[in-house]
């Protein structure tokens, strides 16, 4: 059997540093770090991340600011909000939930972030920097995966990694991070062919395409770290929903080295991700050094 990776408890320690890296910031009469987010619409899994986005925010000792917007929201009136705070001193992270409603081109939206505040690393010049090996606010989830990965295994060098999907969001940054640790990169998606050979070749195994329990347990090599992205709600047999990855976690634990599950896995990570990258924009802007951990 191989380990199951504590995301949960590893997220809760990053928090709690981040958490006294602000206190020391504020105690030395620094500034004390802001995030703000803004939810367009009432999808109510969106709802659900900006609630926690908010509580862990504040919670860091951070200053919070949360902006609900119309479904019917137009898009000049997005970026006007977005010009603000760019404008806003108080502010250093803006994160703007995605999806946007139809009437919004999302891409021109992350494109009016301030780069400096951009604290989900969405925008081109944050994805530049990323593969370009420049310091960058790199994507949360990412991120996160990567901390989990080097926490497990020190160093990567060397080592096979399949990523499995090439989303912007997660998919193709992270495998720019697996390239910058020096593994050997492949990204898989829906067109490649003989995807279960390519990921019983990889060390570690990233799975990030949405579709439920897809990576079978045959599929991984013997003693393989499993990273498994997926948050997909199903249906069971009693008429309510269960969580599921996208890795069919009951045969993947047996073979794989370590795994990490759903829930409890990479998604406690996305948030003390966010925490970290709001004080690490905040501490660039204001040309201070990140408090030591
Ligand atoms: N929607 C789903 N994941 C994310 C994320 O990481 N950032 C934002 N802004 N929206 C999301």
């Amino acid at each position: 059997m191989g380990d199951v990776i504590d995301g949960k408890a590893f997220a809760a320690g990053l928090r709690a540093t981040v958490g006294g890296q602000v206190a020391a910031l504020t105690a030395a009469g620094g500034h004390r770090p802001g995030l703000a987010v803004v939810l367009v619409g009432a999808d109510p899994a969106s709802q659900v991340y900006v609630r926690h986005k908010v509580e862990a925010t504040r919670e860091a000792g951070m200053e919070s600011f949360r902006t609900d917007l119309p479904a019917e929201t137009s898009e000049a009136d997005l970026l006007a909000l977005i010009a603000r705070l760019n404008a806003d001193d108080a502010v250093d992270g803006i994160l703007v939930q995605l999806p946007l409603p139809p009437q919004i081109d999302a891409d021109k939206v992350l494109l009016a972030i301030d780069p400096a505040k951009d604290v989900d690393g969405f925008h081109p010049i944050n994805v530049g920097r990323l593969n370009a090996g420049m310091p960058a606010l790199a994507p949360c989830t990412p991120t996160g995966c990567m901390m989990l990965l080097k926490d497990r295994l020190g160093d990567l060098s060397g080592l096979r990694a399949l990523v499995l999907g090439r989303s912007n969001i997660v998919g193709k940054p992270m495998a720019a991070l697996l390239l910058q640790a020096n593994c050997t990169v492949t990204i898989a998606h829906s067109r490649t062919r003989d995807l279960a050979e390519e990921c019983r070749r990889a060390d570690i195994l990233v799975a990030a395409v949405g579709k439920p329990r897809m990576v079978r347990g045959g599929w991984i090599k013997p003693g393989a770290t499993v990273i498994d992205v997926g948050v997909n709600r199903i249906p069971t047999d009693d008429g309510k929903t269960r969580l599921v990855g996208d890795v069919a976690f009951d045969e993947a634990v047996q073979v794989a080295g370590a795994i990490t599950p759903v829930p409890g896995g990479v998604g406690p990570m996305t948030i003390a991700v966010l925490l970290h990258n709001t004080l690490v924009a905040s501490c660039r802007r204001h040309g201070v050094d990140l408090p030591a951990a």
